[in-house]
């Protein structure tokens, strides 16, 4: 049966499930928008608390979650066991909308709810949000949506009440979706890491190692802000300089051989960005590819 003009769900109040790092900054985005945040409910009394007094929302059990918006902010693996608790609670969840936010997981996995006739969707908003975010940490972020086209059509109203753009992905992109993702955040914290691990094993302390890389890492982003990924590279391998990319090896080789896996892996895939942005000459690429696979074949 078509859906009534009249069951889509309104914008609020809005009932936050999980009081973590996204719980706590939709929580702020909807009250800064003028949204009613009107509970919270998260596993421990001392996190909800602490919310919904920053919100001027009141805590409730699970089971007492009565609101036409629930945004459901907990672990991915207690996704679906929170759904399955909603849905068994003496609720009519037509005319109602449940979003998670998890990046993994498809809307699919609150089908118990869906079938109490609650509009359910996936809401991912994708930035790092670490503990003690705060409204601004969406500022400029797209809302990643997946769901029914309704689902898509609230999400995407509500998105935009608070300010933030939307992007729709099918349920079999999200998984991937959510591996570029990661790919793009932690990777970039890990290759932070591993720059100044190389820089400490040549003598430099940890701070001086971070003064050192973090700005070349703000600079590189604001590179890309600008410019495709073919375009904002630099350094030795988009040059075609084989030398100093031998210079790199000998120097893992030597003093962080664990690293050379890694590095031999990465350096691989820039070059094909290199070629593939036409700044690297193919026959150059063969000869940093040919010494890249002698490090690796050397290691194992
Ligand atoms: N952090 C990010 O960068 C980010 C970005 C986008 C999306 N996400 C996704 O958003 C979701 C939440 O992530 P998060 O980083 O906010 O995690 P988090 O900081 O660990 O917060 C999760 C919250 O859920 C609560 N919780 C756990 N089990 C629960 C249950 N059974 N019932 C009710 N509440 C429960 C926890 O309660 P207590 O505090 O009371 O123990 C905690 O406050 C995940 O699906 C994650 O993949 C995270």
């Amino acid at each position: 049966m078509p859906r009534r003009r009249t069951d889509v769900p309104p914008l609020e109040p809005v009932a936050v499930v999980g009081a973590g790092a996204v719980g706590t900054t939709l929580a702020l985005r909807c009250a800064e928008a003028g949204l009613n945040v009107a509970t919270v409910t998260s596993r421990t009394n001392r996190s909800a608390t602490r919310l919904a007094r920053t919100v001027g929302a009141s805590t409730v059990p699970l089971i007492d979650v009565d609101a036409p918006v629930v945004l459901l902010a907990v672990p991915d693996d207690a996704v679906a066991t929170v759904a399955r608790t909603l849905a068994d609670a003496h609720v009519d969840w037509r005319g109602r909308a449940v979003a998670h936010t998890s990046g993994v997981l498809p809307a699919a996995v609150l089908a118990p709810l869906a079938q109490r006739g609650a509009l359910a969707l996936s809401l991912h908003p994708p930035r790092a949000l670490p503990p003690g975010s705060n409204a601004r940490a969406l500022d400029g972020a797209m809302v990643v949506l997946e769901g029914s086209d309704d689902a898509c059509a609230w999400g995407d109203a509500f998105a935009r009440r608070l300010g933030l753009a939307t992007l729709r992905l099918d349920a079999d992109a999200k998984v991937r979706y959510h591996l570029a993702l990661s790919v793009a955040s932690n990777f970039t914290v890990t290759l932070t890491a591993l720059a100044a691990e190389i820089l400490g094993s040549a003598g430099v302390p940890l701070p001086d190692a971070l003064a050192l890389v973090r700005p070349l890492v703000y600079s590189t982003a604001e590179n890309l802000a600008h410019a495709l990924p073919e375009r904002a590279l630099t350094g030795p391998i988009v040059r075609g300089d084989t030398t100093t990319l031998a210079r790199h090896l000998e120097a893992l080789e030597a003093h962080l051989p664990h690293l050379v896996p890694v590095y031999a892996a990465l350096a691989t895939e820039t070059a094909r960005v290199a070629v593939r942005g036409g700044r690297l000459a193919p026959r150059a690429a063969e000869a940093m590819l040919d010494r890249l696979g002698d490090a690796l074949h050397d290691e194992t």
